[in-house]
């Protein structure tokens, strides 16, 4: 998995003057079928989540509210990507090492998962991560 298989993906956005609506729909919207949704908030302005990868979990990360940076790493290149659109959704592969930094007071991260929760999908430690990328590839 490379950052190029990183996709943001433009979500349908229905304009209306009484407000917008979007949404995400498989298999149209959402590029794996959503076993599990789970979002992130109460976070103090400016902090940030400890960085992991997942070893099989897909996902894609909407910020419904507010905004914060998505820094993804591939094990040789990595990237900030900002998100401050609840239109846009940010398609992260597994195997990608993901950290979330500078939040905004009052943002919601929502996370659209391909998996049920499994604490032995995660990958914590970023030279365990290099380690399994190596063996993979
Ligand atoms: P974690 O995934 O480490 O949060 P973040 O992605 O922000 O780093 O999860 C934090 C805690 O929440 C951890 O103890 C596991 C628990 N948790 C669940 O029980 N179910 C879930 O679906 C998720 C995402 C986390």
């Amino acid at each position: 998995m490379k950052l190029d298989e990183i996709k943001l993906i433009e979500l349908p956005k229905i304009e209306d003057a009484r407000g917008n609506l979007s949404f995400i729909q498989a298999p149209d919207t959402l590029p794996f079928e959503l076993k599990r949704t789970y979002w992130i908030y109460d976070v103090a302005g400016g902090n940030s989540r400890e960085g992991h990868a997942f070893r099989s979990q897909e996902e894609v990360i909407v910020a419904l509210s507010g905004s914060f940076d998505v820094v993804l790493d591939d094990g040789v290149n990595r990237r900030r990507y900002h998100l401050c659109r609840s239109y846009y959704g940010l398609y992260v592969p597994r195997m990608i090492w993901r950290e979330m930094d500078n939040f905004s007071t009052n943002s919601v991260a929502l996370v659209l998962s391909s998996t049920c929760y499994d604490e032995a999908d995660y990958i914590t430690d970023y030279a365990i991560f290099q380690n399994e990328k190596i063996s993979i590839s």
